[in-house]
């Protein structure tokens, strides 16, 4: 689920030469009309509080990719329409293999799209879901590569906000792409701090439930909460009731993962290198 002012809904190395061969191909033609009828909807993939993911097919190349649509009024409902904006502008500017490609924008009357890389291995909260737990060797390598993703932008003043299993797809080579920027926000360098309110309850930051405001630090607190989850299988603080969830987070009170090598546990060390530290660090980094 998301809250706010938000949404609503509670192996290898990594080389050089797999980042420079995997950005995502995007010289499409900029004098190319698009439009809904461009595309042939196949399936439902995912829907959300503002609207749904589609697979598609493009009518002309046949080449798939996902389109999200956000249905405006919704957005307007909630005073989001800015969000849908910042989305639309972190994606265009974005080109890194582990975060998701824009292809193309458009609008109808009633809807945003954005026609997106499909990623065929679906997110990891699916995953999860099925597998209960992964193993140390498959968390280390997604957190390495989400690590990248948000490093990336982070080096470009943008704080992404909404870590968690689901908004980490899984692409047709197994690797990681991080997608659904709508929480992101732009602008917010070394020191700076954002206001609103917003994320999904289990995954927000102390500074978050305390109102307080975030910095790129709410990133790093989420990398270590995405860790801990796909070790653990659930997120740390985790309470059916939410106040209780909230108490929990600002006492950074959590269960210690069961069955993990001691190399790991000192991930709870996720704890002590992800979660303390920072809130020292908040308002330098
Ligand atoms: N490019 C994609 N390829 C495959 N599945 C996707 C893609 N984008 C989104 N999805 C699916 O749709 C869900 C919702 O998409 P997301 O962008 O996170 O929207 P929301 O803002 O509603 O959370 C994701 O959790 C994922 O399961
Ligand atoms: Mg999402």
């Amino acid at each position: 689920m998301v809250v706010e002012e938000s949404k609503t809904s509670s192996r290898n190395t990594l080389t050089d030469s797999i980042t420079s061969t995997r950005i995502t191909e995007r010289r499409h033609n900029p004098d190319e009309k698009i439009f809904f009828d461009s595309f042939k909807i196949i399936k439902v993939l995912g829907s959300g509080a503002f609207g749904r993911v589609y697979k598609v097919e493009k009518k002309d190349t046949k080449k798939i990719y996902a389109m999200k649509a956000l249905k405006k009024r919704n957005l307007i409902l909630k005073n989001h329409l800015s969000y849908a904006v910042t989305e639309a502008n972190v994606l265009k500017a974005s080109n890194h293999p582990f975060v998701l490609g824009l292809h193309y924008t458009f609008q109808t009357p009633f809807y945003l799209y954005f026609v997106l890389d499909y990623c065929p291995g679906g997110d990891l909260a699916f995953h999860l879901a099925n597998k209960g737990t992964f193993t140390e060797d498959e968390v280390r390598f997604y957190m390495a590569e989400l690590i990248l993703s948000i490093q990336y932008l982070h080096e470009r003043d943008v704080i992404y906000r909404d870590l968690k299993p689901e908004n980490i797809l899984i692409d047709e080579t197994g690797h990681i792409k991080l997608a659904d920027f709508g929480l992101s926000k732009e602008g917010i360098s070394n020191g700076k701090i954002a206001r609103s309110f917003c994320g999904s309850p289990a995954y927000l930051a102390p500074e978050m439930v305390n109102r307080k405001g975030v910095g790129k630090a709410v990133d790093i607190y989420g990398l270590g909460v995405v860790m801990y989850e796909l070790l653990a299988g659930e997120p740390p603080y985790y309470a059916d009731d939410i106040p209780i969830m909230y108490q929990n987070i600002k006492k950074g009170k959590m269960k210690s993962i069961k069955n993990i090598s001691s190399k790991a546990k000192s991930l709870v060390t996720v704890r002590k290198l992800l979660i303390e530290k920072y809130k020292k660090n908040i308002r330098n980094y």
